[in-house]
């Protein structure tokens, strides 16, 4: 055994926690540990030799170990756990990932009750979602079980589950996840439920209250592990019947108008084709689609090249990713990011002043391949960005490749723009963008993406090393 000294540690976990930190070792940054403080090493010791959590690591917790290498300078017990690849935030879940993250944590608990623990708290930063399953990451919040539901617990989980789906029952979930980059581990209490939900929908909003407060005294009143397991299956089952709504929004029923078909060749037009033979052979493993509305792009991408393992599509439109992620088995991650945050900070993209503690969106999504289709004239025509910040978050994103596609002002729909009044941008032509591109990239191809007219163009790049 090693003993770690303080100056072969990083630490990366923020916060005061009493039972132990995260931390990665100088040399073996590949890996995940915690640290274990000693009050508590007697506990995960006995955890771990029972092998208790053992089941469990295949649906809910992530794979965790005493390290056989290491142990603390004061003879701390260290765990290794392992290491979750493109992991997500509550601020970037859809509202269907939101519901689906309570309803799965509820399952944890319930399974952890089983085995006689308990959670001490029910954070939503404790779990992420990835490859299709979602992550119970927080050893350092399991319990012996004390036969009662903590306030702590309960306070959580209503702030981070309950209360946001009956919001999402009425409304999109942008001001949530304003909120939860902005008070992190507590959204919505419910008095901000109240404050943004009450005066448009006043008898939604008393009824859901009245039901939460309900379960949440139903909670405190528990005093047995049996008691514990039927109100925590009440809740399940009230949150899981919590139906979002979909209110029409600008691009969420998009495929749905154009009337696409991936798995059909024969319908197949000219973008779809030149898509196709551009990623034909490229030996990509992992594809981001940034602005891939529900996936169908990204779907065909993965059709036409075999050795695309994994997806991870954004879309700021809540909707359209609600949609992906409940529909699109080929989709390894979704995530509702905005283009122009996924460069900064995520805090300090909602809130200048504030000071960031969790990575922006590129540095953890790196991708073999970046997909960008159709996006560039609505970023640069309707939110005011320039090619050079453009580029720059596709250089930040992608590992290798991109796929772009650069919509010329002789767009049919480029030109209605025009006619209802929207200027036109003279710079705005493909020489500029190319330009811009080659100060990270390599071209090596152009093919046309229009129907009839050479207006459209997928270009595909590799980065310069
Ligand atoms: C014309 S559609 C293109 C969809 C798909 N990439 C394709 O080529 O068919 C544009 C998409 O970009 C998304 N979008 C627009 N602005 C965005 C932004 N700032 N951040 C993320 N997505 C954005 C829209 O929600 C929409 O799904």
């Amino acid at each position: 055994m090693k003993k770690l000294e303080k100056n072969s540690i990083i630490e990366i976990s923020e916060g005061f926690d009493r039972v132990g930190k995260m931390i990665k070792i100088h040399g073996e940054e590949q890996k995940l540990y915690r640290i274990i403080n000693n009050p508590y090493k007697e506990f995960f010791q006995w955890l771990f030799e029972s092998k208790k959590l053992k089941p469990l690591f295949d649906k809910f917790l992530v794979e965790t170990k005493i390290s056989d290498e290491y142990a603390g300078e004061n003879d701390e017990l260290i765990l290794e756990h392992e290491i979750v690849p493109d992991i997500n935030y509550l601020f970037e879940w859809s509202r269907e990932m939101t519901k689906d993250a309570g309803v799965f944590l509820l399952d944890a608990t319930i399974e952890l009750i089983k085995k006689g623990l308990f959670l001490k708290d029910s954070h939503a930063f404790n779990l992420t979602y990835s490859g299709r399953r979602w992550y119970f990451l927080d050893y350092g919040s399991i319990v012996k079980n004390p036969a009662q539901i903590s306030h702590v617990w309960i306070t959580h989980f209503f702030h981070n589950f309950v209360l946001p789906v009956n919001y999402f029952q009425i409304s999109e979930g942008k001001k949530y996840r304003e909120l939860a980059a902005e008070y992190l581990d507590k959204p919505f209490n419910s008095f901000r439920f109240f404050y943004f939900s009450f005066f448009r929908h006043p008898f939604h909003t008393i009824s859901s209250l009245g039901r939460c407060w309900y379960f949440i005294l139903k909670c405190r009143s528990v005093k047995t592990e049996s008691g514990q397991l039927e109100v925590l299956a009440g809740l399940r089952a009230y949150l899981q019947n919590l139906k979002i709504k979909y209110p029409p929004t600008k691009w969420g029923k998009y495929y749905q108008r154009e009337g696409a078909k991936v798995e059909d060749l024969s319908s197949w037009n000219q973008k779809m084709k030149s898509l196709a033979q551009m990623v034909k052979n490229l030996p990509a493993k992992t594809l981001l689609d940034l602005g891939g509305n529900t996936g169908f792009y990204s779907k065909l991408v993965k059709l036409s090249n075999s050795n695309i393992k994994t997806i991870l599509l954004t879309d700021y439109d809540e909707v359209a990713v609600d949609m992906a992620y409940k529909i699109e088995s080929e989709l390894s991650n979704t995530s509702v990011t905005d283009f122009r945050s996924l460069s900064k900070d995520i805090e300090v993209f909602w809130k200048p002043h504030k000071k960031t503690v969790y990575p922006n969106f590129a540095s953890r999504h790196e991708s073999d391949l970046v997909l960008m289709l159709a996006l560039v004239h609505h970023l640069i025509y309707y939110q005011n960005l320039s090619f050079e910040e453009i580029v720059e978050t596709v250089r930040l994103c992608s590992k290798k490749w991109i796929i772009i596609e650069f919509v010329s002002n002789d767009d049919f729909h480029i030109k209605k723009w025009f006619k209802k009044g929207i200027k036109k941008i003279e710079w705005y032509n493909m020489g500029g963008f190319k330009k811009e591109l080659e100060k990270y990239f390599k071209i090596l191809s152009v093919l046309p993406s229009g129907e009839e007219r050479e207006d459209r163009f997928l270009i595909l790049c590799e980065k310069n090393t």
